[in-house]
């Protein structure tokens, strides 16, 4: 697939890495320096390249949004008309202290996406893991006992994409329902993120991921 990623930084740079090396075409967008979409394209081998965010859109079988709530309106203005591209998010809707939800219950951070790209098709996925663990859970996917990964969302087709990408990353994809189902799988990704870097043990428990199938 040509895959883009709008967002190049933590999850991003670490997903674009692993489709490349899935034998994906992939093009990374969107950080604050050229240089370092650079030197992710070069790191990713050479199945990838570096681009704009109009590029990583163009023709793309999916894009992947991996940017700071904050930055969404921005990228996806860079984007350009993503009318029929399918959008697989992993964006969180944080603060910008990256404290709290600021959309939450009544809606979820994918539903609001959705309704800024009405011709798009919107799938939220890779959120509900930490980003720290990418590379593991990929090198460790061939083996029995994936760890699970959640997605959701509307469109078939592109439900089938995401799970996909997902067993690619060499984890075990599990179909949440209906993107509305982000609301609940959103501050779920909060419950994971803070087990990972502030609960007891700290650090370590991220790491626990790529051992859950094992046990
Ligand atoms: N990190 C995790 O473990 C994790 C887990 C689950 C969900 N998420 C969600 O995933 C999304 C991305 O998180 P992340 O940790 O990957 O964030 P990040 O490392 O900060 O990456 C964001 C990307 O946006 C780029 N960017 C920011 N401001 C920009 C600007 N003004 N112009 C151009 N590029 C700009 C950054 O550029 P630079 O590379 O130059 O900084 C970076 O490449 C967030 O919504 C987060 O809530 C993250």
């Amino acid at each position: 697939m040509r895959i883009g990623i709008l967002g190049s930084g933590l999850m991003g740079g670490k997903l674009g890495t692993i489709f490349a090396r899935a034998g994906h075409q992939v093009v990374f967008s969107y950080a604050r320096s050229p240089k370092k979409l650079a030197g992710l394209a070069r790191d990713a081998g050479r199945n990838s390249r570096a681009g704009t965010p109009a590029e990583a859109a163009r023709e793309a079988d999916a894009l992947l949004l991996a940017v700071h709530w904050s930055r969404i309106a921005d990228v996806l203005q860079q984007a350009g008309d993503l009318s029929g591209n399918l959008i697989v998010t992993c964006s969180l809707p944080m603060n910008a202290g990256n404290t709290e939800l600021v959309v939450a219950h009544t809606s979820s951070g994918a539903e609001e996406l959705a309704k800024m790209v009405p011709r798009a098709r919107v799938v939220s996925a890779f959120n509900t893991v930490p980003s720290e663990v990418l590379f593991g859970v990929y090198e460790a996917g061939h083996k029995p006992g994936r760890p699970s990964l959640l997605y959701c969302g509307d469109d078939i087709g592109g439900k089938a994409v995401a799970a996909e990408l997902i067993h690619g990353a060499g984890f075990h994809p599990v179909d949440a329902g209906p993107l509305r189902i982000a609301r609940y799988t959103e501050p779920f990704a909060l419950l994971v993120a803070q087990l990972a870097y502030e609960g007891e043990g700290g650090p370590e428990l991220a790491y626990r991921f790529e051992r859950f199938g094992k046990i």
